[in-house]
């Protein structure tokens, strides 16, 4: 191989490799991958003996939190924990039976609706059942 030639196959080569260490990020950026969890309409919240009645658990849904509340009587309800206003995430208050944002002094009561502070829609409300010894949350089936 003849000098000249060696030379521009090094430097096709090397444009070659700096091309791509470009472009795939461009390419990522604009074409962003499938996110399977962006999807998920079911997860199995907690164990069933993991949580006290009066306690709450966030765990996650997705790509977001979910906070799982067992009432005193020993059934769940649970919800999006993402604050309707800023997407804080909530927490829940056993002594006021409400569910807080700290962000900004948010409340929601357990049905999810906002009652004080700045929220301005209720929270997403999922459906929860017991399957087996877990805790299964899911996202309520559309029309
Ligand atoms: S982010 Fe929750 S009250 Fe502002």
């Amino acid at each position: 191989m003849k000098r000249r030639d060696f030379l521009d196959w090094l430097f096709w080569i090397s444009g070659t490799t700096v091309g791509a260490f470009v472009l795939y990020p461009v390419v990522r950026y604009l074409v962003p991958p499938e996110m399977p969890e962006a999807a998920t309409r079911r997860v199995n919240a907690a164990r069933g003996d993991e949580l006290a009645p009066g306690a709450f658990k966030i765990f996650p849904f997705g790509g977001e939190p979910g906070i799982l509340i067992r009432n005193p009587d020993g059934s769940y309800r649970a919800f999006s924990a993402v604050c309707t206003h800023l997407g804080c995430t909530v927490q829940y208050r056993p002594g006021e039976r409400m569910i807080w944002c700290a962000c900004h002094d948010g409340f929601y009561d357990l049905e999810g609706r906002n009652v004080s502070g700045p929220p301005p829609r209720p929270l997403e409300r999922y459906d929860v059942h017991l399957a087996g010894d877990e805790v299964v949350v899911e996202k309520a089936q559309t029309a």
